[in-house]
C-alpha cells in the first residue's frame, strides 16, 4: 500500500484513525545550513496542519484524489497530507530550488510518495485539484519581488508578500479559483495585517466561499486560517 498508512481513503467503509491524523512528519534531517535556505517549520506551519487535521474527520470521506501544496518549503505540510491521504496523488511546488530538494528528502525520511515540481504558484500545475493548501509569503515589506531567487534571498521569498503582503496571495486567488475541482477545499493563511475580510471579499468575487477557520494570536503577528470552498455555479 502506498505511503505504509491504512487504507481508508476510498474503502467501502471509511475508519478514522486518531493515530494517523495526529502523526506529524519529521523534519530532523534539516541542518543548520538548510535553515539558511529554507523555511524552518513554524506557528504557521503547525496552525495549518492542525486546521487540516481537525478538518479530516470530515475531509477523509470524501473523494480527494488529487492535493497540491504551494509553497512547501521543508515539505513537511505535503507530507502530512501524504500520510493522511494515502491513496491521493499529492504535489508540493516551490519557486526556491533549495525547498524542493529538501521536500523530496522529508517526503523520503517519512516514507512518503510526494511529486515535487518546480513552479510559480500553479503555472505549471494542471487543474483539477480537490484540495489546495498554502502557506503563502505574507509579510508586508516592500521588499523587490521581481528579482531573481538566490541563495542568498531565498528565505525573503519564503516571508515577504510585498506591500500589504498581497502581492503572492492576490495571484493565487484567481488561479486557485481555475484549478479546483468542483467540490475542492482550498486552505490558505494569511495574517490581519494582509486585511482579512477585505481578503475573504476578494475571494467571494473569484466564487469562493471562505470562511476564517481559525485565529490566533501570537506575539508578533495575529494568524489566520481561511478556508475556502467554490460555491456552485448558478
Ligand atoms: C511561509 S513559507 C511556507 C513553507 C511551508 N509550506 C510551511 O508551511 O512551513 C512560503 C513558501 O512559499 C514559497 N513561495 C513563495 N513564492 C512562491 C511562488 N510564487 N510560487 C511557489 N512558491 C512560492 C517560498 O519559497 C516558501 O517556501
Amino acid at each position: 500500500m502506498q505511503n505504509g498508512a491504512t487504507n481508508f481513503g476510498h474503502s467501502a467503509f471509511p475508519v478514522f484513525d486518531e493515530k494517523i491524523a495526529a502523526k506529524m512528519p519529521t523534519y530532523r534531517h534539516m541542518t543548520k545550513e538548510d535553515r539558511r535556505h529554507v523555511y524552518l517549520p513554524s506557528d504557521d506551519t503547525f496552525l495549518l496542519l492542525d486546521a487540516i487535521h481537525s478538518d479530516f474527520k470530515y475531509t477523509f470521506t470524501l473523494d480527494i484524489r488529487r492535493i497540491v501544496e504551494v509553497g512547501t518549503g521543508s515539505g513537511v505540510v505535503a507530507t502530512s497530507l501524504a500520510i493522511l491521504f494515502p491513496d491521493a496523488d499529492v504535489t508540493a511546488v516551490d519557486i526556491n530550488p533549495f525547498a524542493l530538494d529538501f521536500a523530496r528528502r522529508t517526503a523520503k525520511e517519512n516514507n512518503t510518495t510526494v511529486s515535487v515540481i518546480s513552479s510559480d504558484l500553479l503555472a505549471n500545475i494542471p487543474g483539477p485539484i480537490d484540495m489546495l493548501v498554502f502557506n503563502p509569503p505574507y509579510v508586508p515589506d516592500p521588499f523587490d519581488l521581481s528579482q531573481e531567487l538566490t541563495e542568498d534571498n531565498a528565505l525573503d521569498f519564503a516571508l515577504v508578500g510585498g506591500p500589504q503582503g498581497r502581492s503572492v496571495i492576490d495571484r493565487f486567488i484567481p488561479e486557485a479559483a481555475q484549478a479546483l475541482s468542483e467540490h475542492g477545499t482550498l486552505y490558505l493563511i494569511a495574517i490581519e495585517a494582509n486585511g482579512v475580510d477585505e481578503l475573504c471579499h476578494m475571494m467571494e468575487g473569484h466564487g469562493f466561499d471562505a470562511v476564517v477557520m481559525v485565529r490566533r494570536e501570537f506575539d508578533v503577528e495575529t494568524l489566520v486560517i481561511i478556508r475556502a470552498v467554490l460555491k456552485p455555479a448558478e
